[in-house]
């Protein structure tokens, strides 16, 4: 991604606010409630921003929402590109080379997920402490630009120590039992059979869902620190006996939106201390 339309993109963003935020957030399907909280919110349509893909998937509403959450100044993604609808890897992380080039420093992401662990239950939120990326392709396949980051990321640390002890402290103030674990990328569309799902069971996956990891890597290319919850909104194919729709995902999102945000809010609040 050539450094010319990032800077376009961002130039036409800064025209729009008179705030510079540290901390980005991408908000999944179902969990963009969470950018109607942001106060003297601006929001820029993806569609109207240069460079920008746009999204076309139900739940999102496809815009940014930069202003103030919590006494924080934010820059908000409600709704993401998904690499199942086709855009490429170039495009789904777009937004967070967008954010560095703001200089956001910290980037929160979120996703609706279904648990592989069988511990888990439909309506937890889940802390990402490592992910595995299942799908045969990769952000930074390509010419590295140095001025981004190094050739070879190191990714033994991809989600932020200090920001998962914070998770916790802050999960265990709001009496919010929080699980953790090994989020797997899938491309999706379809969901997994059920013996896709103890594969990735075994290989130690906790959740699977169709996001998040490509905008992780690019994020860590740049040196961002990253957090990420997923909201296990069903269980994975074959761990119980019922089958899995969309619909099922957004009415958990709706179910547990009161903790979600409540946490999420609380976080933000603390990011900066
Ligand atoms: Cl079960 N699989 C995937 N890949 N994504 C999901 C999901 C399952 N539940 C919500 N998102």
């Amino acid at each position: 991604m050539n450094q010319a339309t990032i800077q376009q993109a961002v130039d036409f963003i800064k025209e729009k606010v008179n705030i510079s935020p540290q901390i980005g957030l991408i908000l999944g399907s179902g969990l963009g409630v969470l950018a109607d909280e942001i106060e003297d919110p601006v929001k820029i349509r993806y569609e109207d921003i240069p460079g920008f893909p746009v999204s076309t998937v139900e739940g999102h509403a496809g815009q940014l929402v930069i202003g103030q959450l919590k006494g924080q100044p934010v820059l908000a993604m409600q709704g993401r590109f998904h690499y199942y609808e086709g855009y490429g890897l170039d495009a789904v992380t777009f937004p967070v080379r967008v954010m560095k080039a703001l200089q956001i420093d910290s980037l929160l992401v979120t996703n609706a997920a279904g648990g592989l662990n069988e511990s888990f239950q439909a309506g937890d939120l889940m802390l990402i402490t490592d992910h595995i990326n299942n799908v045969g392709d990769h952000p930074l396949i390509g010419p590295n630009d140095a001025a981004f980051g190094v050739r070879f990321p190191d990714m033994s640390q991809a989600y932020d120590k200090s920001l998962q002890h914070l998770a916790r402290t802050v999960a265990s103030d709001i009496g919010l039992s929080l699980q953790e674990g090994v989020y797997v990328w899938n491309s999706g569309p379809s969901y997994e059979t059920p013996a896709e799902v103890r594969m990735l069971q075994t290989i130690g996956g906790d959740a699977v869902g169709m996001s998040t990891v490509p905008e992780v890597i690019v994020a860590r290319h740049s040196e961002m620190r990253v957090i990420g919850i997923s909201c296990i909104t069903n269980m994975a194919a074959g761990i119980l006996d019922q089958p899995l729709s969309h619909e099922e995902v957004i009415e958990t999102t709706e179910r547990v939106r009161e903790d979600f945000l409540n946490f999420v809010k609380k976080m933000i609040q603390r990011m900066n201390e």
